[in-house]
């Protein structure tokens, strides 16, 4: 039997820092509100000449270099995310050339905050069917460039950032099992007005790009959803939540991630946090999660991860994997 196994880790994070303090001066908000409602203090942003690609190759280039595998060994890519450079090529096809990947298959999922969990789960059917052996999933993002600055409810909650992994087909696991789940009767509360077929233009009050989101509402299908995937994958795997060494969950709200920790009776210190640094950084928050436990020392080969993400879409999903 194959199973993917990731053979290393990688992230990547624009220099510019924007504090809460800088935020309470473009909009009506504190330090205070934004840290007791979500737990940031602070996000990563681009400037001019960043965009999702050029972070989402610094992230791979770590991954590749710490699995100590050439760009030209990658059989299989995919971008979780959002926020690609153009609408075509995929991120990926961008991706793939600067790394010098070129001739693989290359191709964006977008599954908002969900996307890399989606990708990992697409990358992971490859490899198990025997279709690849090596593969480079990433999530990347750069939210800020649809953020509307005006609108203090969501402006204060999104960050820029990649994270990537590199994948190896492997005779042990690996990724032990991934879910994945949707539910688009939920669109209209978290979500982007304008697009391709429906115009940029939709009507006066939804002129622009934007991320529109009803947070409290929000809050409560991601935290109920959250639990129900955490307890199928534990139940898929014949697994008691002790089994669990790490928790890696998205980085959307500090909140909703005590709310899941709690579900798992998991102590917060072997969760791992970045929200407090990173903000929301949609797809890429749970690669970035990962690579920081484990640069820091904290995640050590054998242990049983759990990663999870849910967003706009509704989508959500986890992974169980035996690092
Ligand atoms: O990653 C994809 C999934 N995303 C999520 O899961 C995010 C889910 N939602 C959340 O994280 C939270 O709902 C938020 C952090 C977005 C908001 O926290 P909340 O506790 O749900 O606050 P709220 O939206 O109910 O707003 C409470 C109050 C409102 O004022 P009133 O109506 O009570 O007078 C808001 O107008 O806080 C006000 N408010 C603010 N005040 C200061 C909203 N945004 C701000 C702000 N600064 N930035």
């Amino acid at each position: 039997m194959t199973f993917s196994r990731i053979a290393g880790t990688g992230s990547y994070l624009p220099p510019k820092i924007l504090t809460n303090d800088d935020l309470s001066k473009i909009v009506d908000t504190s330090d205070e509100w934004i840290r007791e409602r979500s737990g940031i203090r602070e996000r990563h942003v681009v400037v001019a000449g960043e965009t999702t690609s050029t972070l989402a190759v610094a992230a791979a280039q770590r991954a590749l270099a710490a699995a100590g595998v050439n760009a030209s060994e990658i059989e299989l890519l995919i971008v979780g995310t959002t926020t690609p450079d153009l609408i075509f090529p995929s991120t990926a096809c961008l991706v793939q050339n600067l790394l010098g990947a070129n001739g693989c298959a290359a191709f964006d999922v977008n599954a908002a905050c969900s996307g890399f969990i989606y990708a990992l789960s697409i990358a992971d059917q490859f490899i198990r069917s025997g279709t690849v052996k090596t593969a480079l999933v990433i999530g990347a993002e750069t939210l800020t460039r649809m953020t509307d600055w005006t609108d203090r409810a969501t402006c204060v909650l999104f960050g820029d950032g990649a994270g990537a992994v590199v994948l190896k087909a492997d005779a042990e696991a690996g990724i032990l099992s991934t879910h994945l789940h949707a539910d688009g009767a939920y669109r209209h509360l978290l979500h982007n007005p304008v697009g391709v077929s429906v115009g940029f233009k939709e009507n006066e009050k939804n002129a622009g790009v934007r991320v529109m989101m009803a947070g409290s509402e929000t809050f409560k299908v991601a935290v109920k959803t959250l639990d129900s995937v955490v307890t199928e994958t534990l139940n898929a795997n014949a697994l008691d939540r002790s089994a669990i060494d790490w928790l890696i969950p998205h980085q959307a709200n500090l909140r909703i991630i005590e709310a899941t920790a709690r579900r798992l009776s998991m102590p917060m210190e072997k969760v791992i946090v970045t929200v407090d640094r990173h903000g929301n950084t949609s797809s890429a928050s749970v690669p970035m999660a990962l690579d920081e436990g484990v640069r820091s020392g904290k995640i050590k080969r054998g242990e049983l991860l759990l990663m999870e993400a849910f967003g706009g879409g509704f989508t959500w999903g986890s992974a169980l994997i035996r690092f």
